[in-house]
């Protein structure tokens, strides 16, 4: 029988872990680093950024992860993004993914504003007639006609976040990644952006991994919240279930 259902999962996470290997002693050269390598004095030592995380989302989820500084809420993102390969386990995405992880990640920063909508644009499989019909719509969303032909290297990290912002959404995608691109904003800025997502959320068709440096923000967006503490997986369920109990750890 021919189906025609949604696929029951968008993204799912199965037993991912990520190790970094991370050079026991700081070498100050390449040269010095083939020298230990030739000689077998060069010593690795691992660290577990991600243990055994499993977790689906549902198509039109809107998920929140949470947890400290250096949890690993970023490497999973970058995992389920593909911009990191997991050293154990598997991630399926299904749908196109807009991802907004690290600023900067997909401009260069030697190229005007301008050409960098078309870099930018082209990783993330637009063409360039598309691009041409979208600018402005992307300027001006952006809020940054003014400076267009200026070189990315003199924006602020802020104005970089609004044009990788208004790019990545021009078209509603199926998945949107948000890693703390919005809090970099000022707060108008903010806000227009989370109005996109509303709008996105509203839609139904598009699944949202969401991280902030504000609880409230996640609690305001999402629906389900996934913490992820020093690498484990902690809570899975409600926003305001995993909120208060990521709150009561500090209590
Ligand atoms: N490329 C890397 N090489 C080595 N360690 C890394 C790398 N990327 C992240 N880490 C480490 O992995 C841990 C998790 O980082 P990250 O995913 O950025 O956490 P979070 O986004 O929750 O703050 C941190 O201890 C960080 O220092
Ligand atoms: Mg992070």
């Amino acid at each position: 029988m021919a189906s025609t259902t949604a696929p029951e999962y968008a993204v799912e996470v199965n037993d991912v872990s990520m190790v970094f290997n991370m050079a026991s002693e700081q070498l100050n050269s390449l040269k010095e680093y083939f020298i230990k390598l030739m000689r077998h004095e060069l010593f690795f030592s691992e660290f577990r950024a991600l243990k055994h995380i499993s977790f689906k989302v549902r198509p039109g989820e809107v998920v929140g992860l949470v947890g400290t500084n250096g949890s690993g809420k970023s490497t999973m993102l970058k995992i389920i993004a593909g911009v990191l390969e997991a050293s154990e386990g598997t991630c399926i995405v299904r749908g196109n993914i807009a991802p907004l992880i690290e600023l900067g990640a997909g401009f260069d920063l030697e190229l005007t504003a301008r050409e960098n909508i078309y870099l930018n644009g082209a990783l993330l499989g637009y063409t360039k007639d598309f691009i041409d019909g979208h600018l402005d719509e992307i300027v001006e969303f952006a809020e940054l006609r003014d400076f267009m032909d200026m070189p990315l290297k003199n924006y602020s990290s802020g104005m970089v976040a609004r044009i990788a912002f208004a790019i990545a959404t021009i078209t509603e995608p199926d998945i949107l990644i948000v890693d703390e691109t919005l809090s970099v904003g000022d707060v108008f800025f903010q806000e227009k952006c989370e109005r996109r997502i509303r709008h996105f959320i509203e839609s139904g068709n598009v699944t949202v991994l969401f991280v902030s440096h504000s609880l409230e923000q996640v609690e305001r967006i999402c629906q389900r919240a996934v913490w992820i503490e020093r690498g484990d997986l902690r809570m899975d369920g409600p926003v305001h279930e995993v909120c208060e109990a990521y709150r009561n750890q500090f209590a």
